[in-house]
Formats: C-alpha cells, structure tokens, sequence
C-alpha cells in the first residue's frame, strides 16, 4: 500500500474548517456576518504567520558577520524582504472585505466578543518587535501589559530581547567596506550668530583644507542647496552624520534622543541612497528601499483599519477597551519603525552636484576598468 500523500490531510483541513466557532450561534442569536469576522482575522493569523517566517529567515542571514554586498544570501534577503512587503499589500486590501459588514451587521454579535480585540494579536505585537518597535516606544505600554496574556507577553518581551531587524541592518551598515570614512573633520561648529555666515566659512574650509574629504565636499554641496529657511538643516546633518551635538538649537522639535541608526551606519545609507547607479550598491539599496515600503504599507493598514473603526463604532470604545480610534491614530503616529532611514531622504542633494568618486573607489563598487 503506498503512502500517498492527499490534499486534504496536507493541508490540515480538518482542523482549518473546523475551527470557526461563532459566538452568535452559542447563544442562539444567530448573526450571518460573525463568520466573516472570524475568517477574515484568521486569514490575518495565517499570514502573521508567514510574515513571522520570512522575518526570522531575514534575521538570520543577516546575522551573519560576513553577509557581504555582492552575496547571494543579499540576494535573498531582498528577495523575502519583497515577499514581506507583498503580503503586507494583501493585508491593507483585505480591509475591503471586512469593510463590506455593516456598523448594524457588527452590532449584531459585537457585543458577544467583549473583552477579545484584535489589540490581543500577539502575532502582530511579536513583529512589531521583531521588526524594531521596542517597548518604551510603544504608545499605550500599559495598556498592552494588561491586556495580554503572560504566556503571549513573554513571547513579545523575547522578541523585544533579541536583536530587531532594525538593529541588524544597523550593523550590517556600520561593517559596509564601501562607504567613504570620514576624514579629520575641518568645519568648526556654527557659532551663535553664525548661521548667516555658515556658507562662507564652509567655502573658506574647502578651500584651507586642501585635504577635503568626500564627507566636507558633500556637506558643503548640501548647504549650498539648502534654502534660506532651511539653513538649521546642517545642524541636523552634523549632529545625524557626525555626532556633533547642536549649539543653536540644543533642544529642537526633531532631535530623537532614541536613535536606532548609529552615525556610520547613517553615512552608508546615504551613500547607498546618493551612488545607487553603481553594481555594488543596488542591492543594498533595494534593501533600504523595501524598508521603508514595509514601514509604508503597515502605517496604510494601521490608517485603514482606523478609518474602518471608525465607520463601524465611530467613537466608542473598542471591545478590548481602548479609546479605540483614537488609541489606533496615537499608534499610526507613533509606532514607525524605519522612520530614521526615511529621514536620511533629507539630506540628499541633486544628482548633477554629487562629489565624483575616486577612480580606485568607483572600481570598487563594481564600475571596472
Ligand atoms: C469590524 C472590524 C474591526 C473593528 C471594529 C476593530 C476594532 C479595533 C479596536 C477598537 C482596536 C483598539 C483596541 C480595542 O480597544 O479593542 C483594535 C485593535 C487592533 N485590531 Fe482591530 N478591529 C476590526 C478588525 C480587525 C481585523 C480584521 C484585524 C486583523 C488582524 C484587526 C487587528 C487589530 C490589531 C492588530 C489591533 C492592535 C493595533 C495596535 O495595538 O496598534 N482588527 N481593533
């Protein structure tokens, strides 16, 4: 007799299709759209749990010390990156099913769920973390300790413990051979009154320092295309690229005092975003670029699963008892994860203006002979 493997069994059916138990039919107050909300947060689940998948992959290779630009397994991680990002589209347009339940067809079980809520998707919280939300960033903190059970709220403090996405391509930018160092840094800091007078003294730097690196060429470039009112851009470029702290505006609206990008791993990024056109720094630049569609398509779902709340319960409070729209807004705003690189696209300059790359440099980034 052979062993054949069939359909049914593979896939698990029996426990798949037997595990919709609506709450409307236990109390005999029958509701036809309960079971659309249970199928469609488990079809959520399910690809929680791919996503999981992917991420840990990710995770893995990157962990590596020696993941190098040029390697298949970057390869692969862009590739499952991509995949990642993929499914996230799915999910934002997986809103549209739910949203075909009226606020009355919900009524008529909603009650039945209280205390559950979506809030209780641990899933989601423990990729949240894996990705590099860390817990003091999150909005509602203590909300989400009472709300969770202890078993699911140590799996979200492991992922919290481990090394995040985040923290990984940190680190793997802070290794990247390719990106200039800097040199000796020759600018003095803008004094007081000196903002004005920031773009002569930077002209008068290059032309002293005969030794201008590619990191002084740039910024000069940089001040030079920034406009008057956006002169205190080169303290934040200082202060994001060279750690130099601020002197006009010491305490300013943008300064993040939970920095997750170090200023090395910073000034690879910006390389990678400004000479994208070379073999080498293609790869790394999808990868960047993926990041921050990740970070896009979870801030359209948190929008959109807001905006649906708010068209199904307006403002009353979530059956997990949050303020509900309102706690969802805070979290949209609050809970990005890539916003760092995002904020690099700040300092970026015409591509005409670029400095020109040494002939030994551009070899090494793939452009031969
Ligand atoms: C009628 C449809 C839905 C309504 C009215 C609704 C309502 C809410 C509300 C009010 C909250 C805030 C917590 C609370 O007080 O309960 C919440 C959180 C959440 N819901 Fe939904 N939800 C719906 C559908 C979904 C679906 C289909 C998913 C898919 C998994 C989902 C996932 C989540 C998640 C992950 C959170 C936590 C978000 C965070 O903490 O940032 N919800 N939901």
């Amino acid at each position: 007799m052979t062993n054949e493997i069939h359909y049914h069994d593979y896939l698990q059916l029996d426990k798949i299709l037997n595990a919709q138990s609506p709450e409307s039919n236990k109390h005999h107050l029958p509701a036809h759209d309960e079971m659309l909300f249970i199928i469609i947060h488990q079809a959520y689940e399910l690809w929680f749990k791919q996503l999981h998948h992917e991420v840990d992959s990710i995770s893995a290779i990157m962990k590596k010390p020696a993941l190098n630009d040029n390697s298949p397994e970057l390869q692969t991680v862009v590739h499952r990156l991509n995949r990642f990002a993929t499914i996230l589209r799915v999910l934002v347009h997986q809103i549209d099913i739910m949203e075909t339940m009226t606020p009355m067809d919900f009524l008529d079980f909603r009650n039945m769920l209280r205390p559950a809520s979506g809030f209780q998707s641990w899933q989601f919280k423990e990729l949240e973390a894996k990705l590099g939300l860390k817990f003091q960033q999150r909005h509602g903190k203590e909300y989400y300790i009472s709300q969770l059970r202890k078993e699911h709220i140590d799996i979200i403090k492991k992922a919290e413990s481990e090394k995040s996405l985040l923290e990984l391509v940190n680190a793997w930018l802070e290794r990247m051979p390719l990106a200039p160092a800097p040199g000796p840094y020759p600018n003095p800091p803008p004094t007081g009154e000196g903002m004005a007078n920031t773009q002569a003294s930077l002209i008068q730097d290059a032309s002293i320092s005969s030794q201008a690196d590619f990191w002084n060429e740039y910024r000069i470039a940089y001040v030079n295309s920034l406009a008057e009112e956006e002169k205190n851009n080169l303290e934040a470029f200082d202060e994001m690229f060279f750690e130099k702290p601020r002197t006009l505006n010491p305490e300013p609206q943008t300064s993040n005092p939970e920095r997750s990008l170090s200023s090395s791993a910073c000034r690879s990024a910006l390389f990678i975003m400004l000479y994208r056109g070379y073999p080498l720094l293609q790869l790394p630049f999808q990868l960047l670029n993926i990041l921050l569609e990740i970070d896009e398509q979870l801030s359209s779902w948190r929008y959109r699963h807001m905006n649906m709340v708010h068209r199904m319960i307006g403002t009353r409070i979530g059956t997990g008892g949050s303020s509900g729209k309102d706690y969802l807004k805070a979290a949209a705003d609050k809970h990005y994860i890539f916003k760092e690189i995002a904020q690099l696209n700040s300092f970026l300059i015409e591509r005409r203006k670029l400095p020109g790359l040494p002939r030994e440099l551009e070899i090494r980034l793939g452009f031969a002979g």
